[in-house]
């Protein structure tokens, strides 16, 4: 599996914008300053496959496609060779789909791209879980579908930062964690969304390997500094930031 090389390579900068334009402005400007790039289900389907090419060329760096497929395992099978296809590094699949459906996807991609596993989306509460009748509490479902994911080849999963403990103990150094809800700050802005949140070196220093950051990098007026600050940060183990740019 895949380490990251430096404080810099386990930055994944977010890219959650509607257009074309705006996606490879931002990609740009990012430059050299981040690990990945990741894509999601919006850009995608508005500016179609070549945003995947154009994003690795313009950027010099990965891609990951966050596009959480979930279907019968010859489907998702063929949508992630397809992705692996296109030149994505890290792709999105729910460990939910259940484990043919891992295993296909997995047998699917080359070794190039790592498929990373979705347990339960942070948009779901308790009452959600008993909505689709799944009776286990969140932590016990989230360890649950790791679980499977790992016994169906899957060596790559989606956490939140509050998650890292109780999978390190579980399923070891082997396993690569990619966790997003980072705040260099340690604080939640009013009218953030991110709830429940991390310092980017807090997030490494417990067992992170890679931080999806979306807008304390792309909302600063210098998304490139702010990057650089992160990568400094996590190099130096700084705790938490003093910079003040959530
Ligand atoms: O802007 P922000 O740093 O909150 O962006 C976080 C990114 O990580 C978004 O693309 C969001 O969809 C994604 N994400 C998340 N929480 C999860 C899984 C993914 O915020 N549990």
């Amino acid at each position: 599996m895949t380490r990251p090389a430096s404080a810099k390579d386990r930055i994944i900068a977010a890219i959650d914008v509607a257009d074309e334009a705006a996606a490879l402005n931002l990609i740009r400007r990012l430059r050299g300053r981040v690990g990945l790039f990741k894509l999601g289900l919006e850009l995608f389907t508005a500016s179609g496959p070549d945003i995947v090419v154009k994003a690795k060329v313009e950027g010099e760096a990965g891609v990951f496609l966050d596009l959480k497929f979930h279907d019968i395992p010859n489907t998702v099978a063929g949508a992630a060779r397809s992705a692996s296809r296109l030149g994505v590094d890290m792709l999105t699949i729910h460990l939910a789909g259940g484990g043919a459906m891992l295993a296909a996807a997995s047998a699917a991609v080359a070794s190039g791209t790592l498929l990373l596993g979705v347990s339960v989306l942070t948009s779901s509460s308790a009452e959600t879980q008993f909505e689709i009748g799944a009776d286990a509490d969140i932590p016990s479902q989230v360890n649950r579908l790791v679980g499977l994911g790992v016994a169906n080849n899957i060596r790559g999963f989606v956490a939140s930062g509050h998650e890292i403990k109780a999978l390190r103990a579980a399923f070891g150094r082997d396993i690569c964690l990619v966790i997003p809800g980072i705040r260099p700050s340690g604080a939640v802005k009013a009218g953030d969304d991110q709830q429940r949140v991390m310092t980017p070196a807090r997030a490494v220093a417990i067992g992170a390997d890679y931080l999806v950051i979306g807008r304390p990098i792309t909302a600063d007026p210098d998304p490139a500094e702010a990057a650089g600050k992160i990568a400094d940060d996590i190099a130096r183990g700084v705790p938490s930031g003093t910079h003040g740019h959530v």
